[in-house]
């Protein structure tokens, strides 16, 4: 048999379970650590209460105990440049990391560094303008010259919270001068205006070891914490994959007009990039169109994504590290996955932590990812507002729900909500 390889995955939400979950399936994994991981990522492997962005103690780590490989589940360490840190120290450096290098980065650390790179490739997307202070009056004409509603991003990382989409004109401009003086802080000291696209949107994950790449089920996520997609944004309440307007014909122009321009503009500005990237398009008319780019997996689309891969996590991995990702082929489950969030009270607002969750151990049905939990002695608690990810399989999309409601039903804590219609816009 092979060699087993020792893995440090990074992260600690739901995106982590699902990852985690996947990659103890495999006969290849060694050891699996996660840093720091949550209440129920122990079952997978350690935890290790280690900050991801530390990297210095991530390199002490990773020597100590001969991790064999690194895998980034969130965004903050890749932007912050973990990948060039491995590869710039010599007893790190022949240790893959699976992400992208602080350059590839970009594409989710700066919208404004990704706006352009799509223009240089051609890349369809909303058309846009990035003002700073200096420009401003440049960034009304831009709004003027479109039509309502208006959209504004903060150039930088915003934990998810750097959008605005605004009714008039004159809250645009308000809000545009707004956040060039520090709404958001550094992030948003520029600022990219967009066009208004109206559609229906979805996730596109590809996994490349930057010759080559690979698809993954398409997934669709609910980030309104209300049902009918109401009220305030959350990190994302519940996910479906397939989706049934990702069909083939849609999926070979996301392939010919977006993931491919991509992957080779990567190549042809000899950005280096091995790992995930998560294409955020909407669906105009047929017609899909980027809306952002992130470099990591999503949650909570991981968690119906890694359900459906049938194929050996490690071994992608492996070759994504050894640039033999074109000898891989992929093996989906046709079924579908749903999971639903349970959330705590309150969120995305204000919210409680520290309350006992009961039940689940008499969940058989579902797979329940772990997200803001931790165990206390033998209790599991709540600490997060994102709590557990129920994901079930179904023949439908509308049987694996019900299975989800049924776990859900047996799981309980204080003020625990979730939303009844995940995938319910859908076919
Ligand atoms: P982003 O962080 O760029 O994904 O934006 C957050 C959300 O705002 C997206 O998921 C969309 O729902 C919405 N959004 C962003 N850009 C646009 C746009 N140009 N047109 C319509 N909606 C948008
Ligand atoms: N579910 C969207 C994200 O992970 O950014």
């Amino acid at each position: 048999m092979e060699k087993t390889i020792d893995i440090l995955l990074l992260g600690s939400g739901g995106r982590e379970s699902a990852l985690a979950w996947k990659l103890r399936q495999s006969e290849r994994l060694g050891k699996l650590y996660i840093a720091p991981g949550n209440g129920g990522t122990h079952a997978y492997g350690e935890n290790v209460a280690l900050s991801p962005l530390d990297f210095e103690a991530v390199k002490t780590f990773v020597i100590e105990k001969g991790v064999n490989m690194v895998v980034v589940g969130n965004e903050d360490p890749l932007v912050a440049g973990i990948y060039d840190y491995f590869k710039q120290d010599v007893s790190l450096a022949a240790i893959p990391v699976i992400g992208p290098s602080k350059e590839g980065a970009q594409l989710e650390g700066s919208k404004d560094f990704a706006k352009a790179f799509m223009n240089r490739h051609n890349i369809p997307t909303a058309r846009h303008l990035s003002v700073t202070k200096d420009t401003i009056e440049d960034g009304f004409r831009f709004l003027e010259s479109v039509e309502a509603p208006y959209v504004l991003k903060a150039d930088g990382l915003a934990a998810g919270k750097g959008v605005l989409i605004l009714p008039t004109i004159e809250e645009a401009k308000k809000e545009l001068g707004e956040m060039l003086n520090g709404m958001f802080g550094a992030s948003s000291a520029t600022v990219v205006i967009e066009e208004f696209l109206s559609g229906i949107e979805c996730s596109v994950f590809v996994l490349t070891d930057g010759n080559s790449y690979k698809i993954l089920p398409v997934a669709k996520d609910y980030k309104r914490i209300g049902e009918g997609d109401t009220g305030l944004n959350t990190g994302g309440m519940g996910a479906v994959s397939p989706v049934s307007f990702a069909d083939d014909v849609f999926m070979e122009k996301v392939r010919t007009r977006i993931i491919e321009p991509t992957v080779n503009g990567l190549k042809s500005e000899n950005i280096t990039y091995k790992g995930f990237i998560f294409l955020g398009l909407i669906n105009v008319k047929g017609e899909p169109m980027v809306i952002e780019y992130n470099v990591r997996m999503g949650d909570p689309e991981t968690e119906v994504v890694m359900p459906r891969l049938k194929s050996d996590l490690v071994e992608l991995f492996r070759a994504v590290a050894a640039g033999e990702l074109s000898r891989c082929a992929l093996e989906i489950d046709s079924r579908y996955a749903v999971t639903v969030m349970l959330v705590s009270g309150g969120y995305p607002g204000s919210y409680a932590k520290g309350k006992e969750i009961t039940g689940i151990e008499n969940v058989s049905d579902s797979i329940l990812f772990h997200a803001g939990t931790k165990m206390d002695n033998e209790k599991c608690l709540t600490n997060g507002g994102r709590v557990i990810a129920v994901t079930s399989y179904g023949e439908t999309k509308e049987e694996a729900l019900g299975r989800s409601f049924g776990s859900i039903a047996k799981v309980h804590f204080d003020e625990m909500y979730f939303r009844r219609d995940i995938g319910a816009d859908l076919k």
